[in-house]
């Protein structure tokens, strides 16, 4: 089954073909990075014009390159959620429409789900039942997944996401959005023995996160030491080891509480090459196993779309005629895959 899947809930278009029989046949991407960059964060009407401007011709490269027609085509995949909801219609009306002129089942995939499973596109993938850390810039969840649809979320951010806080963080040391590569990139020159930020939430039990309170403590260790080159760097260091510490100790906790020993991390944070290293010490420490999409599937992309929605629609899912978004959405709303 050939599906093509579409990425537009935020600030990439994404577009790719997943055969269920051949694996990942194809996948381009346009970043609006460069169109948000002055404003400093994304601008949800300029982001729908440019989605409008570039999916067709991203979607024939694609099939271009699959070697795909579009009539051989299976199934249509796009993300119907969560994500700004002018951006999220140009993809929903492309895939759906498509869909109906083709002759062919639509599904909505939810952008979550799609990062969830992104690391099932590698070798060696990991095997279910297993606990996700979802780490992007909206979302910062641990989901225990014993089937694909069957998601209980175990902990939740109760402010900023992850990817926010490096976002918000790089913005207060100056640096370009997208924040978090500046602030790693940054980071890598501080001295991790200057300063000391706490680890949010992490002294008492449960699983939730709260990012907020970081984001204080670098405008306040800012006022405090000037900004000289090496001391922004020095909190750069120190706000990421907060970041990445109490991400550690959450995953840690969450694979005891469950007893599961397979830990799979997504999102754009999940590119965050000292959260990496820190996450394999659980592999001495747990006996977990810890898997990661490649880190371009990290960030948003539409492999991840066209394989979740290949799944569910494989299972005989689909939508109607109606082209339908869903700006919010929880992930334990969706339906289990049998
Ligand atoms: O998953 P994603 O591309 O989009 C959302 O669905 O939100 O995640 C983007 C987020 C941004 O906040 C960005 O700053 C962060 O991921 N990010 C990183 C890194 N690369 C991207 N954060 C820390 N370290 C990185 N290397
Ligand atoms: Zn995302």
């Amino acid at each position: 089954m050939k599906v093509l899947g579409i990425e537009t809930s935020c600030d990439e278009t994404g577009v790719a073909v997943y055969d269920t029989a051949r694996g990942l046949l194809a996948d381009a991407l346009h970043s609006q990075i460069a169109l948000h960059a002055d404003y400093g964060g994304v601008v949800p009407e300029l982001a729908s014009r440019d989605h409008v401007r570039k999916l067709l011709p991203l979607a024939r490269q694609v099939l271009d390159e699959a070697g795909v027609e579009l009539q051989a085509l299976d199934g249509i995949a796009y993300t119907a959620g969560p994500g700004l909801v002018g951006a999220l219609l140009v993809g929903a009306s492309l895939g759906r429409s498509l869909a109906f002129a083709l002759g062919v089942p639509a599904i909505g995939v939810h952008h979550m789900e799609g990062h969830l499973l992104a690391p099932m596109l590698e070798t060696p993938a990991p095997c279910l039942p297993f606990v996700a850390l979802l780490v992007s810039g909206g979302h910062t969840l641990l989901v225990a997944v014993h089937a694909i649809g069957d998601y209980r979320i175990l902990g939740d951010t109760l402010d900023d996401a992850a990817g926010e806080a490096f976002d918000k963080t790089a913005k207060l040391l100056g640096l370009d959005y997208p924040g978090g590569p500046a602030v790693a990139k940054l980071a890598e020159s501080g001295d991790p023995a200057r300063f000391r930020f706490p680890r949010p939430m992490t002294d008492r039990p449960g699983l939730d996160f709260s990012f907020s309170g970081l984001k204080t403590f670098t405008l306040t260790t800012a006022r405090e030491n000037g900004d000289d080159p090496q001391t922004r760097a020095d909190i750069a260091r120190a706000f990421q080891d907060a970041v990445v510490d109490t991400l550690y100790i959450k995953c840690r906790r969450a694979l005891q509480q469950t007893g599961l020993r397979t830990l799979v991390v997504a999102g754009g944070v999940g590119a965050n090459r000292a959260l990496r290293a820190r996450l394999a010490e659980l592999e001495q420490a747990q006996g977990a196993s810890v898997f990661y999409p490649r880190p371009e599937f990290c960030t948003d992309n539409g492999a991840m779309i066209a394989y979740a929605g290949a799944l569910r629609l494989r299972a005989g899912q689909g939508e109607g005629l109606a082209v339908e978004v869903r700006p919010r959405w929880s992930l334990q709303e969706l339906s289990v895959v049998a």
